[in-house]
């Protein structure tokens, strides 16, 4: 099918960069394991039953090339999938899977009750570092289509066994070491700036890179991420406490600011 097709194709494309970095990428991993694997999506809201393949293709064009598809939103050169990896369907790396049907809900961060759109919107605004997307865009629609359409168990308002990020103890990281991790195991990929190379190889940080009010900003997000999902070609390698070292590390490089105009988000 479609999406097991254009992520192989994203996976290529990957091996060919790393190539070309002259990085030895053994096994390039393809996220297509697991759940992941399972195309046959079951789609079961209303907004699924209404919403047409083709608008659920577009939802996930939008979400693996954002900044191209989504452009005047976006302020920065990551796509959803570069967060949300495999197309969003990878545990642990805040898959959409089961999700939906848990909106609205409660944020702490926003200090109200959200909905799925609310949710995009609020991506948008800081991860993307640009603007939220309209409640009434046809990127909204097509985007809450796709997203519906890998729901399943979370129709029931019961969570996906591998949603948000992997459980990791609260450690202090250390900048100084997590810099010797970052040239050893992640500076081949998203480069010494930590520009990368987008949109194959996304940023870290930097003027394309996610801003300071994105949840991945926050060392112990960053920690959780790094620790399940890189580095890319070899996750699980690292340590918990490597893990913090690094993200302390990138979190003390420069990056765009967070837009107080949109703090409701
Ligand atoms: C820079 C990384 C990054 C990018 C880019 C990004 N996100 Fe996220 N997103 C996250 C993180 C981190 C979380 C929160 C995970 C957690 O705290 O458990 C999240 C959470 C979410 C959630 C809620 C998931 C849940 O389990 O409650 C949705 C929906 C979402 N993102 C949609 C999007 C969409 C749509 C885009 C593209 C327009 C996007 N995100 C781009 C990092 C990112
Ligand atoms: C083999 C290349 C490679 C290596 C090495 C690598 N990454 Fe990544 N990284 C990627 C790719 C490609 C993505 C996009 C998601 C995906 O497809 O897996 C990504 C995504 C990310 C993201 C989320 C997107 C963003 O830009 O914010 C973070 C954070 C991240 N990597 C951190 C790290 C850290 C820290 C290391 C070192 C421990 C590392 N990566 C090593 C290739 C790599």
């Amino acid at each position: 099918m479609n999406t097991l097709h254009l992520h192989h194709r994203a996976a290529h494309a990957l091996c060919f960069t790393a190539v070309l970095l002259s990085v030895a990428v053994s096994g390039c991993r393809t996220h297509t394991s697991g759940p992941a694997a399972d195309t046959s999506a079951r789609p079961s809201s209303e907004a699924v039953k209404s919403a047409s393949p083709a608008l659920i293709e577009q939802g996930k064009r939008i979400f693996d090339q954002t900044p191209v598809y989504a452009a005047a939103y976006v302020g920065n050169k990551l796509a959803c999938s570069d967060c949300h990896i495999g197309s969003g369907t990878v545990d642990f790396a805040a898959p959409m899977l089961g999700l939906a049907g848990l909106f609205p809900m409660y944020s702490k961060r926003a200090g109200h009750v959200i909905s799925l759109q609310n949710r995009i919107q609020e991506c948008f605004a800081r991860s993307e570092s640009g603007k939220p997307l309209p409640e009434e865009s046809a990127e909204m629609h097509a985007l809450v289509a796709y997203i519906s359409s890998l729901s399943g168990d979370g129709e029931k308002g019961k969570p996906y066994k591998g949603r948000g990020l992997v459980k990791i103890p609260a450690l202090d990281g250390n900048p100084a070491a997590g810099k010797v991790v970052y040239a050893a195991q992640c500076a081949a990929c998203h480069g010494k700036n930590g520009a990368g190379v987008p949109p194959v190889l996304p940023a870290l940080w930097g003027k394309d890179s996610y801003n300071n009010g994105a949840g991945i900003d926050q060392p112990a997000k960053m920690a959780a991420y790094v620790l399940h999902n890189m580095p890319q070609a070899h996750p699980g390698i690292l340590t918990p406490q490597q893990s913090y070292d690094v993200a302390a590390y990138i979190h003390t490089k420069p990056r765009p600011k967070f837009n107080e105009a949109y703090k409701s988000y």
